[in-house]
């Protein structure tokens, strides 16, 4: 019997209990672009409560991208010691954290917003070496790890999408070529560094010719054969586990996922209560779950749970803190 509260491991990773904190970015810099200091209370409130792993607010890799306003420019000056600061806080709880790269769009030198199809070997290269270098950047802050998100629409996600990607070279055509991108750039971040790599995938795209589930399984191979930690799925609502006893379609995909490969995949997406998280846990393979909104409502609701055994999230899911994009709970 798997319970919330279970010490496990995510990868490398010790946890305290089987919820990770997943990306929320927290608009919490001043006009300077520092963080302010409610953020140093936010983090240490969700650490000290009994979180799994915390996975941080997105950063994006320059100043004109899509989520850029909302979050914390990697960029800045005191970007190395604010956030040591922020990761010294989370560690005294013995709480690992990864920090998450994000990017919608890519300038690779000529075209600010240059997609799948149009940018150069030459410019793929630049991108790596931004992202391993904003790997390295995570690491000098005291990070446990990198987070890239290959999920949603961010731009890794549609490179290795069929949809947007119809290159004709070794980074277009099957999986493993479009997935290149991104393996190559896990593969020197495990060769250099000592850091955990998260990928979060989406498990399927909607789209008429995009990526389909089996071939997101793929491509989660893919990222663990290049060297990847862990796995973590984009939302998707999981509310109802069984619909007239027929099992909840993305729990059969998560099922299958988590048979497909041997590192760890965390399943998120609309849990708010601890009885649908066990049920979730005790159901299926899943070993570790995210959440996200629950925490913007109230930072250290899990202390709670913890001390309870039993809990509701005060979040009410009405997505404005999402919408508005304030990262505050408009409620309470
Ligand atoms: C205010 C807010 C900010 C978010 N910021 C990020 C982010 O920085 N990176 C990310 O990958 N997802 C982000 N998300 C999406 C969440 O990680 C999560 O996938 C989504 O909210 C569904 O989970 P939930 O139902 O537990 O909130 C954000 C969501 C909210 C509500």
């Amino acid at each position: 019997m798997k319970d919330i509260f279970d010490e496990c491991q995510m990868g490398d990773l010790k946890l305290k209990s089987r919820i990770i904190r997943t990306g929320t970015w927290e608009t919490e810099t001043d006009e300077g672009g520092f963080l302010t200091p409610s953020i140093y209370d936010r983090y240490e409130n969700m650490a000290k409560s009994g979180v799994g792993a915390i996975v941080s607010e997105i950063f994006a890799l320059d100043h004109k991208d899509r989520f850029y306003p909302y979050s914390t420019n990697m960029n800045y000056k005191g970007f190395i010691k604010d956030y040591k600061m922020v990761t010294d806080i989370v560690h005294k709880y013995d709480v690992p954290i990864l920090g998450q790269l994000a990017f919608f769009y890519y300038d690779d030198g000529e075209n600010q917003k240059v997609e799948a199809n149009d940018i150069s070997q030459e410019g793929i290269r630049k991108l790596q070496a931004e992202v391993i270098m904003a790997a390295k950047k995570f690491s000098f802050a005291g990070f446990d790890g990198i987070q890239i998100n290959m999920g949603n629409n961010f731009y890794l996600a549609r490179f290795m999408n069929p949809y947007f990607n119809q290159r004709d070279d070794k980074y277009g055509g099957n999986t493993e070529n479009r997935v290149r991108i991104s393996s190559e750039i896990i593969k020197v971040i495990k060769s250099t560094m000592d850091m955990h790599v998260s990928c979060r995938i989406n498990p399927w795209d909607v789209r008429k010719g995009g990526m389909a589930s089996d071939e997101s399984i793929a491509i989660a191979c893919e990222l663990e054969k290049a060297g990847a930690d862990s796995i973590q799925l984009t939302a998707r609502t999981i509310s109802q586990i069984y619909d007239k006893g027929v099992k909840h379609p993305f729990l059969v995909y998560v099922d299958d996922l988590i048979d497909a490969v041997d590192i760890p995949v965390v399943l998120g997406g609309s849990l708010r209560d601890m009885a649908t998280i066990k049920e979730v846990l005790n159901n299926s393979n899943v070993e570790l779950v995210s959440m996200s909104k629950p925490f913007v409502a109230q930072a250290d609701f899990l202390s709670d749970w913890k001390e309870n055994g039993d809990g509701v999230a005060i979040c009410q899911s009405c997505n404005n803190c999402y919408s508005k994009k304030t990262s505050t709970c408009f409620k309470y």
